[in-house]
């Protein structure tokens, strides 16, 4: 960069001359220039911490020159495609090209001498490095008679030269720091250009970044940052503790196609747009009505397709029915003077002392009705203490075992809206299930499920499980030692591993 103060010999000049930049200005308003075809001997690294204005830089960098030299750019996050509208970009999607066929275009490109922007949003970080190393290598080897100057412009240069070994394959990593450093070191000669920004210079390969012989640094927090700064740029660490206090869009420059003594300039207008500009602050409005339920709503579980083959209905229940539909007409005793909580608690209790009988699992649920009702009338609840569904309900719930303390959670009421969501004779199963994940107890083995199932058929039991899984309601595991975890679909918990056989 040159200046008034720094260069007298450019003050005449308002306008760039055709091989020179403007970048923004200076202190003091001049502009800040930036030598194009020094820049293209001598390659640039910008660095700055997260905002501080490094993509701006190089859009505008890019906008300035996109008339005057062809442009390659290694976009990670997308930001750049929208150079395209403007300076007719090619813009590649690195999603949908394989290796092989990014090398060829990266080749291809400097036959045609067109300008690529290589989109390498939404891959993951393994492919985004193959790829960009596939493309880089392609512009690298391609023929002699092509080696045209092309700026190469690369945001995010720490994801391809990593400077230590991150989750990535070695391959990928390999690959990338391969062609990093051929871009870096060996480029030149082969017309290639290195423009490479990093937020972070200590995550930088050294190799790579030690190719530079320009530097634009931005705002700058880390002591590690600094300090490798400070060694790139031949200062003093106290020279290098300016960094800190740069505003956004501010940059030190140094190098021989931007300014021979370190100098503040500002980054100028963009004229595309960025992708990434942040979240723009709006007058925050809370919604109106209550949140709960449409934030914590369970996951909508699927319509009980064709139900497994039930128990044909038992003359046990056809009685029951009748039973019930008398009660339910003759006059009861009054209770509607009993506090609600303190009735469900005797009701449960009284069902309690009925399953506790070995034998009440596998008689029919319309028997355990009928003996429910008698007992319900001794008690003095009257004839129609609970309707038949409301019991069933209360059934599943007391044969699930869960204590009458850990019944009154909300937890347990979502386990008894998705257990409301199966065939009747399943919601027993399900709140087995659920009070075993809640008191992180193991997955009941088959003859605890056929049990309350009220069955004797183990083989049942597991077809029972087989169709919970089957509706998206749980997922069974398997661990090597073949004990068995039940997971909710939805709430996620999770019972620990039972042996099924057990
Ligand atoms: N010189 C500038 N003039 C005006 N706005 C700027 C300038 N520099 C940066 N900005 C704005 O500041 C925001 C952050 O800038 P930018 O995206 O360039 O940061 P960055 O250093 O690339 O951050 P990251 O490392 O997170 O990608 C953007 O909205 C950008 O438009
Ligand atoms: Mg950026």
């Amino acid at each position: 960069m040159t200046s008034p103060e720094a260069a007298p010999d450019t003050e005449k000049h308002h306008t760039a001359h055709p091989s020179r930049l403007i970048l923004g200005e200076i202190t003091g308003g001049s502009a800040a220039f930036m030598d194009l075809p020094e820049l293209l001997a001598t390659r640039l690294l910008v660095q700055g911490n997260s905002g501080s204005g490094k993509s701006h830089l190089l859009r505008r960098l890019l906008e300035q020159s996109a008339r005057l030299v062809q442009q390659a750019i290694i976009d990670p996050e997308g930001d750049f495609v929208s150079l395209a509208d403007v300076y007719g970009h090619l813009v590649i999607d690195a999603a949908d090209h394989t290796e092989a066929a990014l090398q060829a275009a990266g080749e291809r490109m400097r036959v045609h001498r067109a300008s690529v922007v290589l989109n390498l949003e939404g891959l993951d970080a393994d492919l985004q490095m193959k790829r960009a190393a596939a493309f880089l290598g392609g512009m690298f080897d391609a023929p002699r008679a092509h080696w045209y100057p092309v700026l190469v412009v690369v945001d995010e240069a720490q994801l391809f030269a990593p400077s230590a070994a991150g989750e990535v394959s070695d391959e990928a990593r390999r690959a990338s720091l391969g062609a990093m450093t051929n871009l870096m070191c060996r480029g030149r000669k082969r017309g290639l250009a290195g423009v490479i920004a990093t937020q972070r210079l200590a995550k930088l390969a050294k190799n790579v970044a030690a190719e530079a012989s320009n530097f634009l640094m931005g705002r700058t927090f880390l002591d590690i940052d600094m300090s490798r700064a400070a060694d790139l740029l031949g200062m003093e660490r106290r020279q290098a503790e300016a960094f800190r206090d740069l505003p956004r869009g501010q940059f030190m420059a140094l190098g021989p196609a931007l300014s021979r003594r370190p100098m503040t300039i500002r980054i100028g207008t963009v004229e595309t747009e960025s992708r990434s500009a942040g979240p723009v602050l709006m007058p925050f409005v809370p919604p109106s009505e209550p949140v709960h339920d449409l934030i914590l709503a369970p996951l909508p579980l699927p319509e009980p397709v064709a139900p497994r083959p039930r128990r044909p209905p038992s003359p046990d229940l056809v009685e029951a029915l009748a039973a019930h539909s008398e009660t339910i007409t003759q006059s009861s005793e009054d209770t509607s003077d009993q506090d609600p909580a303190e009735r469900r608690n005797a009701l449960a209790t009284l069902l309690r002392e009925i399953l506790e009988d070995e034998e009440a699992g596998f008689r029919p649920p319309a028997s355990i009705y009928q003996d429910f009702l008698v007992r319900c009338r001794i008690a003095g609840f009257g004839r129609d203490a609970m309707d038949m569904r409301s019991f069933r309900r209360a059934l599943a719930t007391a044969r699930s075992g869960i204590s009458p303390e850990a019944e009154e959670t909300p937890q347990w009421r979502e386990a008894e809206d998705i257990a409301s969501r199966v065939p009747e004779d399943m919601q027993a199963i399900l709140l087995t299930l659920a009070r075993a994940a809640m008191e992180n107890l193991p997955c009941p083995s088959d003859r605890e499920i056929a049990r309350i199932y009220g069955t004797h058929s183990t083989g049942r039991a597991r077809r029972a499980l087989t169709w919970l899984e089957e509706q998206n309601v749980i997922v069974l595991r398997l661990d090597g030692a073949g004990r068995r975890r039940v997971a909710f679909v939805g709430p996620g918990w999770e019972t620990e591993a039972g042996n099924p056989d057990a």
